[in-house]
Order: structure tokens, then sequence, then C-alpha cells
């Protein structure tokens, strides 16, 4: 679902950025550490700040962002520029991500699920790109917050088949991952995760 014209407003600017960069991206690195190279995706990359992030903070090699609204992919090329081919852009829908299976070794989403009606088929999706043993970093607005008063009058989200806390690790767990660390916020308003493709031996969180 794109957003309306208030959340687009509250996504595409300094502010949000700096909360992007200092607490939720510091959050999923305590979750999952660092990348050290590879190819990663960003579901839902809004204006590109996210791959920005996954490429000088997290270490991707290379990073892929698509987003349903052009005019935020738009956004993310003049934002991005300067990467040259180490970054590529496209419209895109995460329920039906154009890319091969096992493809990728991260998979970043900075809080978009919850705008997506059938969340659980983008878990599949996501899981389907991965490479075994890929890595999902996700941070997710959860249902009690789309459901606070003052959100629902203000932001546009679906309504139906939302998910809490809970509901999202045993999505993941269903899509077929391993959920290795999460975080909630006090309230599960918001939620931090870390989850594995299994499939390349098992990794402790300490040889990450
Ligand atoms: C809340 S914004 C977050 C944007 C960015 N990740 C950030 O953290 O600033 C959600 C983003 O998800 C995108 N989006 C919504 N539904 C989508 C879908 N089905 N597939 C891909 N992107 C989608 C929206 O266009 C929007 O850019």
């Amino acid at each position: 679902m794109i957003l309306n014209r208030i959340e687009k407003f509250l996504m595409n600017n300094p502010v949000r950025a700096a909360f992007q960069m200092h607490l939720e991206a510091r959050r999923l690195m305590a979750l999952g550490g660092p990348m050290g190279g590879g190819r990663a995706l960003e579901v839902g990359c809004g204006r590109g700040v996210g791959c920005r992030i996954v490429l000088d903070v997290f270490g991707a090699g290379q990073v892929t962002g698509m987003d349903l609204d052009p005019d935020m992919v738009r956004r993310a090329g003049e934002r991005l520029a300067g990467y040259g081919d180490r970054v590529r852009l496209y419209a895109g829908d995460v329920t039906d991500i154009p890319e091969e299976d096992a493809s990728f070794d991260a998979v970043f989403d900075f809080g978009i699920l919850h705008h997506v009606p059938d969340w659980q088929k983008a878990l599949s999706e996501v899981f389907r790109v991965l490479k075994p043993g890929g890595r999902f970093y996700a941070e997710e607005a959860l249902e009690k917050f789309i459901r606070f008063a003052p959100i629902r009058w203000t932001l546009d989200h679906p309504m139906e088949n939302r998910f809490g806390h809970r509901d999202f690790i045993r999505g993941m767990e269903k899509a077929g991952f391993r959920v290795l660390d999460n975080r909630p916020t006090v309230g599960e308003w918001f939620g931090w995760y870390f989850a594995e493709k299994p499939g390349a031996g098992v990794r402790g969180k300490t040889e990450r």
C-alpha cells in the first residue's frame, strides 16, 4: 500500500533519517551483526536512506532497493547516485519479488510489511530470494501501534490480517526462517528481528 501524504512527509525528512541511522540500524546491528560484503536486498527502500545504511554500516558489497511507489524509487535514485553500480533500484512489489531464488546474502526490511496486506506472502518471497544461510534483518510497526486511534486517524494501513510481535515471529518460522533474535519495544508497538534461512550449517551468534 502506497503511503498517504502525512506518512510520506513523516518518512521523507531528516528526523526520520537520523532515527533510522542512530536507533533502528543500531538495534538491527546488535541483533545480527554486520554482513561483511555480499549482495543485499532492501524491500520497501523508500527514499534510499536504508540502502545507504546497508552499504556503509552493515558493509554489503552491493544493494538492490525496491519499492512499490515509483516516486520513492526516484528519490532513492537521487540520494544514491554517488554509489554507482553498487546500487540497483526499481519499482516492485515485495509479494512478487522479480529476482532469482537464492540470490541474496541478506534482506532488510525497515518498517514496510505492516503496509502489505498479504505480509505472509511477502515473508515467503523474502525467504525464497535468500541464499541458504542468508540473513533477514527486520524492523516492524506492530498491530498495537497501527490500531492506536491517533495513528488510525492519520495514517493508512491495511487493517485486516495484521500482526503483533508473536505473530510476526510465527510468520517468519512458518515461511521457513530460524528466528535467532528479537527485541520488541515496551507495549509491543514496534519490534526488531533477526532471522536466518537454514541450510549453510548452524552458526552461533558470536560467529557473525
Ligand atoms: C513506512 S515506509 C518505510 C520506508 C523506508 N523503508 C524507511 O524506513 O524510511 C513503507 C515503504 O514501503 C513501501 N511499500 C508499501 N507496500 C509495498 C509493497 N507491497 N512492496 C514494496 N514496497 C512497499 C512504501 O511505498 C513505503 O516506501
